[in-house]
């Protein structure tokens, strides 16, 4: 665990595998106890393919972040559902890029707000800020001030919902909370998201799935048609809704990547 002093006064629910602790676990992070690395080992198990799955994930994140900043001129960005911190977090890419960039972190979960310091190390020219709110209820995120104090909404924004969705069981709720989020972004913006997916290797992803609710946690897969119907307003950025690791893929990627191996769709839209 990163420093002990942070996690004071939370209840970071120590007696059950969390979701952003075995993705920091898959990862190769610190920030994870015996019941997630056990929850870990028993998911690559059934599906061995998930680490290069999550690598590609945080490798899209990496590829969007920058692309927005260097040629689409994004100097702001809303990323919801961060995870624990992992280095190069959103704001080392962007600012990288553009070093007076704004970016606002949210999640809901306490483990990653116990470490939200290390989101904090924006450069002097531009700001970071974390809000600890659910997704589910975008008006806590939407009327926080440290988003307005961090972001002109004015301005075009970069919305990124990179690798949460899934965790939105219900689909109407899920276009719901999205599309309220969208709705006060101005023209211009960009949205941003992985959407998981089960049709590129079903067997092996029901297992996971049912390995995942063992465990306490939600893994909605959604059809190519249902990841489309998230980007309603919003114009695709070439080449449009695809696996994650096939779009705008980078020489600074992992790799030769086998499409059954990935298990969720990526686009970039700009909000017309
Ligand atoms: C798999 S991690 C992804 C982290 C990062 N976005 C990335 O792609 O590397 C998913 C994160 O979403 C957060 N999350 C899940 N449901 C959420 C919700 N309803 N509201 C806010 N955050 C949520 C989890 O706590 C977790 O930290």
């Amino acid at each position: 665990m990163g420093n002990p002093d942070d996690v004071q006064g939370l209840d970071l629910r120590f007696d059950r595998a969390h979701g952003a602790r075995i993705y920091d676990y898959i990862l190769g992070g610190k920030d994870n106890y015996p019941v997630d690395r056990k929850a870990g080992d028993a998911s690559i198990e059934v599906w061995p393919a998930l680490r290069v799955h999550m690598q590609a994930n945080r490798a899209f994140m990496h590829r969007v972040g920058r692309f927005l900043a260097a040629e689409r001129g994004i100097r702001q960005f809303l990323d919801i559902g961060t995870g624990i911190p992992t280095q190069p977090n959103l704001h080392e890419i962007v600012q990288e890029v553009a070093p007076d960039a704004h970016i606002v972190y949210v999640d809901n979960d306490p483990i990653v707000l116990a470490h939200a310091r290390a989101l904090m190390t924006s450069t002097p020219e531009g700001r970071t800020a974390y809000i600890s709110a659910d997704m589910r209820e975008p008006e806590a995120i939407l009327g926080a001030k440290e988003l307005r104090e961090t972001l002109d909404m004015s301005r075009p924004v970069g919305l990124m919902l990179i690798g949460m969705l899934h965790f939105i069981e219900d689909d109407d709720e899920a276009f719901e909370v999205v599309r309220r989020v969208v709705d006060v972004l101005p023209s211009g913006s960009f949205f941003a998201a992985t959407i998981a997916t089960d049709e590129f290797a079903p067997e092996p992803l029901a297992k996971l799935r049912e390995q995942y609710y063992a465990h306490g946690e939600t893994l909605t897969w959604r059809t190519k048609d249902q990841a489309h119907q998230f980007f309603e307003g919003f114009e695709l950025e070439e080449p449009g809704l695809v696996q994650m690791h096939k779009w705008r893929p980078d020489s600074v990627d992992i790799g030769e990547i086998d499409d059954a191996d990935i298990c969720m769709y990526g686009a970039v839209g700009r909000k017309t």
